[in-house]
């Protein structure tokens, strides 16, 4: 009986979903003027949100030098998102092919395998547009999307989106906000976040329902990979590439940037829908709190 009901909220929020996506889609290829010229003056995200702010070596760049490092870095975040998205996919084919393609619930996982589609095309095509050279992640990341590849497990995909889609949610929605930005990093934010947030909703309730099944033993090895996951995302906001593009020493700017408030405090308010979250359903508790208090992802209050 409680299954039936549980079916029953699945269905309907899918079916939701479904509805509101047929009513705001994007097609970024056509969305977005690629052809307009790239203002190297313009940043692409607010500058005290930049990883070197406020520090000695972001005082010693000029302000186009210090723009262009803020384009590199959302560049680098879009090359991270391309990376995730890949692995979110891949994980939704599989939800899909265990599941019943008449439901609402796997018409939606499909759905937004477009959506993702259309997302990793669209940070590619801004990848080209501003010069960025590489739409890859570190080795160590890459390596990694493939180890989840072989572990498929449907439950910890959803989980890294909630943390990877929420996270991102509010670093765009500060660039949609800031209408001094760069325009074409505007609008990809301004996509992105409209069709993300569907996703959210698909998959906070599913973690929830799978959270409920699982045994204490299989939580507790699930705390510690999720804390592993959303750490190695977040390094590769800013890959060390970024750095060099500006002709800065990596491994300094690296170390620089890992020290700087700023950007500490950065990551604990983009992190922090994620972890409310996470800490209501008991995902994170006071066992696996001080993990994320050392990833840097969660603040001390
Ligand atoms: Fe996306
Ligand atoms: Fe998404």
């Amino acid at each position: 009986m409680r299954d039936t009901a549980r079916t029953k909220d699945r269905e309907q929020n899918a079916d939701r979903l479904l509805r509101a996506s047929a009513r705001h889609s994007y097609d970024p290829m056509t969305e977005i003027d690629w052809d307009a010229p790239v203002d190297p003056d313009h940043f692409a995200l607010p500058a005290h949100r930049v990883a070197l702010y406020g520090t000695p070596l972001w005082a010693g760049l000029t302000p186009q030098q210090q723009a262009r490092l803020s384009v590199h870095q959302f560049a680098a975040s879009a090359a991270a998102g391309i990376w995730f998205e890949l692995v979110l996919m891949e994980g939704l084919i599989r939800h899909v092919y265990d599941g019943d393609l008449t439901t609402r619930h796997a018409q939606y996982a499909l759905t937004e395998v477009a959506d993702e589609c259309r997302h990793s095309t669209m940070f590619a095509r801004y990848i080209t547009a501003t010069g960025y050279p590489s739409a890859r992640v570190s080795a160590r990341a890459q390596r990694r999307g493939k180890i989840h590849f072989l572990l498929n497990d449907t439950t910890m995909t959803f989980a890294g989106a909630i943390f990877v889609e929420e996270f991102t949610d509010a670093m765009q929605r500060e660039m949609i906000r800031d209408e001094a930005l760069q325009p074409l990093a505007r609008s990809v934010a301004r996509i992105h976040v409209v069709e993300e947030a569907r996703h959210i909703g698909y998959a906070k309730p599913e973690l929830e329902r799978r959270w409920a099944r699982m045994s204490p033993a299989r939580k507790a090895v699930f705390r510690r990979g999720l804390v592993v996951l959303a750490r190695l995302a977040v390094a590769e906001l800013v890959h060390p590439r970024v750095y060099a593009l500006s002709g800065l020493d990596a491994r300094e700017a690296r170390r620089a940037a890992a020290q700087n408030p700023h950007w500490q405090r950065t990551k604990v308010d983009w992190a922090r829908k994620a972890m409310a979250f996470f800490t209501e359903i008991g995902v994170i508790d006071e066992r696996t709190a001080p993990q994320w208090r050392r990833a840097g992802l969660l603040g001390a209050d």
